[in-house]
């Protein structure tokens, strides 16, 4: 993925140091030639011997190096990419006032590459009114900022500022570079349970928590795509992914209705309500009135609809949940959604579907074949599936 790409990684004095060191290995691990560069600061955090074992070439400190004797202009003018992770708020505060004070603030000055930039720091120096005038400084010079987490923070207490994931950095990094293996790509996903009024406080709802289908958001966004998501939940947004929010299924019918027909790939995660009450009452039912007789209609089947229009080129992916005779009951409804893949899980299995954290699912493919994925996270499952997704599209496009 990252093959033939030259990256300096710049490393400054946070406890999160220690995590440069899983970036570094997965960017080597795609083919990218890393060139690590620490400063003073990094150097109390991390040893420069276990960053020059993972990197492309050994860690660079100083501007003073009679074998390089120009490092500051030749490690940014050779870079396709310029990521410094953790960035302290002096790193910022330097970027920002163009100060080069050390080889890392030099590199960056004297590139004409991307630059991506990961702060991480406590949450009051984050909200610091002189660190968030330079994260907008630099937003505004076209670095790109990958925003920290909240979590753990250095002294034990929770709070914003812990540096994003390793896996977040990398695909910032891949988006960046435009170089995903799904890079180009208009992703768009379905998650979570539609929600159909009753009346003005209650719903007809399901289980779905919404997180098999923003793995596969996240997943996707990873590789590159661009992804949309439209969703009944709340989730924590993976990086790099838009979310839609809906509710009902007749407002996600009408949300993929704009966004499906220029996909390259549509994924149904979302459990969909089959019956809406004929209409909603007016304020809440009161219940004094007695039991309610609640008539029900058939909802819209989305996923029919998307399959009937489907654009040539367009992988289109169901779920199918079933608690018996889960491949015959999939692979019919594969067929009758004219769908080119189907993710049939078992949800009365234990660990298997609605809720869990994990799942297992056989992938049923269109021309017949099926692939099953044991119990595993739901991330696991997401990149089943697309790898799936990939290798469908690799035969049909
Ligand atoms: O959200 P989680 O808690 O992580 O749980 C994940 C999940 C169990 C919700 C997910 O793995 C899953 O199985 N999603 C599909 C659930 C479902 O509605 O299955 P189904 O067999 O009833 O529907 C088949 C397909 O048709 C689905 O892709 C569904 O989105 C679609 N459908 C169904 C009804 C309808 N009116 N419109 C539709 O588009």
């Amino acid at each position: 993925m990252l093959a033939g790409k030259r990256i300096v990684l710049g490393v400054t004095g946070g406890i999160a140091a220690y995590k440069a060191v899983e970036v570094c290995r997965r960017l080597v691990d795609g083919g990218a030639h890393v060139v690590p560069v620490m400063t003073a600061g990094a150097e109390h955090f991390i040893g420069r011997t276990t960053l020059s074992a993972l990197a492309s070439e050994p860690v660079q400190t100083s501007l003073w190096n009679e074998a390089s004797p120009i490092p500051h202009t030749r490690l940014g003018q050779s870079a396709d990419l310029v990521l410094v992770a953790p960035a302290t708020a002096r790193l910022l505060g330097a970027y920002a006032a163009g100060l080069s004070t050390d080889l890392l603030s030099n590199t960056l000055l004297a590139t004409r590459a991307p630059v991506v930039v990961c702060p991480a720091m406590h949450t009051e120096m984050w909200e610091h009114p002189a660190v968030q005038a330079n994260i907008a400084t630099l937003r505004s010079r076209g670095v790109h900022i990958v925003e920290p987490e909240s979590g753990r923070l250095a002294g034990g207490d929770l709070g914003h500022g812990r540096l994003a994931a390793p896996e977040t950095i990398v695909a910032k990094v891949l988006e960046v570079l435009g170089a995903g293996p799904m890079a180009g790509l208009t992703v768009v996903v379905s998650a979570g349970g539609t929600r159909e009024p009753i009346d003005a406080v209650r719903v007809i709802a399901n289980r779905s928590s919404g997180k098999q289908g923003y793995a596969i958001a996240a997943e996707a966004a990873a590789r590159g795509a661009r992804v949309t998501l439209v969703s009944t939940v709340e989730l924590p947004v993976p990086h790099g992914v838009e979310v839609r929010a809906v509710e009902t299924a007749a407002q996600m019918q009408a949300s993929l209705g704009e966004l499906a027909p220029t996909a390259d790939v549509v994924v149904m995660a979302a459990a969909v309500a089959d019956f809406r009450p004929v209409a909603a009452a007016d304020g809440k039912i009161k219940k004094d009135q007695g039991v309610p007789q609640i008539i029900l209609e058939p909802t819209p089947d989305i996923l029919t609809g998307l399959g009937a229009a489907k654009p040539a080129g367009q992988v289109l992916v169901g779920f199918a949940a079933e608690t018996s005779d889960l491949v015959a009951n999939a692979r019919g409804k594969l067929e009758r959604k004219q769908l080119d893949l189907m993710v049939a899980n078992d949800v009365s299995a234990p660990g298997v579907g609605f809720q869990h954290d994990t799942n297992a699912v056989t992938l049923l493919r269109a021309d017949g074949s099926a692939t099953t994925v044991a119990l595993t996270d739901k991330r696991s499952i997401a990149k089943a599936v697309l790898d799936t997704v990939c290798e469908i599209r690799a035969t049909t496009t």
